[in-house]
C-alpha cells in the first residue's frame, strides 16, 4: 500500500494515544508489508516532486500508529550532510540512555500534529535501542547520538501514546535546559 496524506492519522485521534502492541517475530507477511510501506514513505518524502504529487510532508520518521496501526513498528530514514541512518524497527526498546539531555534548537514537528507546537522538547543526548531491524534482518543494539537519537526517541514515543509536545514546558516553552546539548 502506498501511504499518502489521507492515510496519516492526525491528533486528537485515539490511536495516537494508545500503547501499541508488541509484534510477533518472525514478522507475518502483513506486518512486514506495513513496515516496508513505512520506510518507503519516509524515503520517498525526501523527494520534492513526490511530496507534491501525493501531497505529503517531508519526514525523517514515522511510526505505525500514525497510519492507524497500533503495533510497535517504526521507520527512520535520515540522509543529510551530517547523518545517514536508516532503520525499520520492530519492538524497539530504549535499553540505556545518557543523563545528559539534548534538544533541537527549533523544536520538533510531527506528521500527526498540525499546526506545530513550539517549544523545547527535552530528549536524552544518547540512547541505546534494542530492536529487530528489518533492513538487516537482525536483532540489534543501536547506539545513537545527536539528531538521529532525537528522531528515534520521537518515534518510540509514538508507540507509547506520547506526542512531542507532551514534553514541552507549558508555562515556559523555550526555557533553557541546563547542560543540554543544542542540536
Ligand atoms: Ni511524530
Amino acid at each position: 500500500m502506498r501511504i499518502t496524506a489521507k492515510d496519516i492519522v492526525m491528533e486528537p485521534s485515539e490511536v495516537l494515544r494508545q500503547k501499541a502492541a508488541e509484534v510477533e517475530l518472525p514478522l507475518s507477511r502483513k506486518d512486514r508489508q506495513i513496515l516496508l510501506d513505512l520506510i518507503t514513505y519516509v524515503r520517498n518524502s525526501r523527494d520534492e516532486e513526490y511530496r507534491e504529487k501525493y501531497n505529503i510532508k517531508a519526514s525523517v520518521g514515522i511510526a505505525a500508529p500514525q497510519i492507524g496501526v497500533s503495533k510497535k513498528m517504526l521507520a527512520v530514514s535520515i540522509k543529510d550532510d551530517e547523518d545517514s541512518v536508516e532503520f525499520a524497527l520492530v519492538n524497539p526498546k530504549i535499553v540505556s540512555n545518557s543523563t545528559q539531555k539534548a534538544y533541537l534548537e527549533n523544536g520538533e514537528s510531527c506528521l500527526s500534529v498540525s499546526p506545530d507546537v513550539e517549544g523545547i522538547v527535552p530528549r536524552y543526548a544518547k540512547v541505546t535501542v534494542r530492536a529487530y531491524n528489518l533492513l538487516t534482518d537482525r536483532v540489534e543494539n543501536i547506539r545513537l547520538t545527536g539528531y538521529p537519537a532525537i528522531v528515534m526517541q520521537h518515534e518510540i514515543d509514538h508507540l507509547y501514546g506520547l506526542l512531542y509536545h507532551d514534553h514541552i514546558n507549558k508555562k515556559d516553552p523555550w526555557a533553557p535546559i541546563p547542560g543540554a546539548i543544542v542540536i
